[in-house]
């Protein structure tokens, strides 16, 4: 157990009108009362301030801005304790049909974010993926450690590595003083309907079938947002500097089980479904040993049961309508254009 805490009452959290980074800014402004939180957002087509809405403005302030740019970034990072970098290009997806965006924020957005806080000596922490292992075989009995090497197949994960390796080069030259967690797949409130889990909701809340890529047979670790708050504040707070931590709750879970689950909670067949066109290079399966958290920092995830966090993230879609259907036929539209 390390002994040192860190206790910032002021932080920058990047991202924070996007699906995880609003969660983790809901979850701090409920469990931290003395933390104020100033979210930096570009408001891309992923970023909704709606999802900060409400949150007092005492504890919440919303710069809308790139991560990107330098001065704004200096400015804003001079005046705070700690930076939480979740702000990203996220969906492998795009990144195939457009790498561009990817290369720009997760590359430069980071080296931008890591140059202030060497400047101003303040913590930073890296929220990444586990993407940047690559991926496991369906019958290998091994899970992703902080040991594994780096073997990104997409253009985003690929642009996430390179982000992590510039945050262990500054912690080792500079003295950066930085932590890094590679998280598995998030499900829960606010996720865009581009993803996996919204989209088959909301194509079932619209009448249209589910779209499943390849063969289904894809594996996933699932963790609800809200246990990979909980394990970001706990690595900030109480993580050793310089260290790698791995979060997951254990949740392996394939393609087609996920969908047929949603589709029962629908009560339409289990088959009422369309095959599309696989993804390119799509990873075959990721799986997380969060053993060195639970140890060292004594996390848990709380929200273990995945049926019934489906199940509450099905009823949050149904009624939050208004949130995500802007977005739907832009969504589709691109779907569609990529046969998929
Ligand atoms: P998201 O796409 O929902 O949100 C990304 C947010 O970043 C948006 O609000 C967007 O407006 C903002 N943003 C994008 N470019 C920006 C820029 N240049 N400057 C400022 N803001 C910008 O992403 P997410 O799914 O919430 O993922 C958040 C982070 O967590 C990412 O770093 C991602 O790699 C990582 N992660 C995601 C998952 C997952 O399952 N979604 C799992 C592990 C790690
Ligand atoms: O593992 C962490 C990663 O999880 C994060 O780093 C990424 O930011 C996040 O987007 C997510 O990446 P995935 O590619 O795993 O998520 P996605 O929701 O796009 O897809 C999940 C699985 O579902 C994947 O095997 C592809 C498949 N899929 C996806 C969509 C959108 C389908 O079968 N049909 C679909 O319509």
């Amino acid at each position: 157990m390390s002994n040192d805490i860190f206790e910032p009452r002021r932080i920058i959290v990047t991202g924070g009108c996007g699906f995880i980074g609003s969660n983790f800014v809901h979850h701090v402004v409920r469990e931290h009362p003395g933390v104020r939180v100033t979210v930096l957002d570009k408001l891309t087509y992923a970023g909704n301030p709606e999802n900060i809405a409400g949150l007092p403005s005492d504890r919440v302030e919303l710069v809308v801005g790139d991560i990107c740019d330098a001065a704004l970034v200096d400015r804003l990072v001079s005046e705070t304790d700690a930076v939480v970098h979740y702000a990203a290009e996220s969906h492998n997806d795009n990144s195939i049909a457009d790498p561009s965006p990817f290369l720009e924020t997760n590359v430069r957005g980071t080296y931008t974010l890591i140059e202030a806080c060497r400047k101003y000596g303040v913590r930073y922490h890296h929220v990444s993926t586990d993407e940047v292992y690559g991926d496991l075989a369906l019958d290998d009995p091994a899970r992703f450690t902080e040991e594994t090497p780096y073997r990104p197949s997409s253009p985003y994960s690929s642009t996430k590595a390179a982000s992590d390796m510039l945050v262990r080069a500054w912690a080792r030259t500079f003295g950066l003083k930085a932590t890094i967690s590679n998280c598995s797949n998030n499900y829960g409130p606010y996720q865009h309907v581009e993803k996996f889990i919204p989209r088959q909701v909301t194509n079932l809340i619209d009448g249209a079938r589910p779209r499943l890529y390849g063969d289904g047979r894809n594996v996933r670790d699932w963790i609800h947002t809200e246990d990979h708050s909980s394990a970001v504040w706990a690595i900030l707070t109480r993580g050793r500097v310089g260290e790698t931590y791995l979060v997951g709750a254990d949740g392996e879970r394939d393609n087609i089980t996920v969908l047929r689950e949603i589709l029962r909670a629908f009560g339409r067949p289990e088959d009422d479904f369309d095959w599309v066109r696989d993804r390119p290079g799509h990873d075959r399966r990721y799986a997380i040993d969060a053993t060195k958290l639970r140890r060292e920092l004594g996390w848990e995830p709380a929200h273990t049961d995945f049926a019934a966090g489906l199940a509450e993230t099905i009823r949050w879609y149904r009624d939050n309508e208004p949130w995500w259907r802007p977005a739907k036929e832009a969504t589709e539209a691109r779907y569609r254009a990529q046969g998929q």
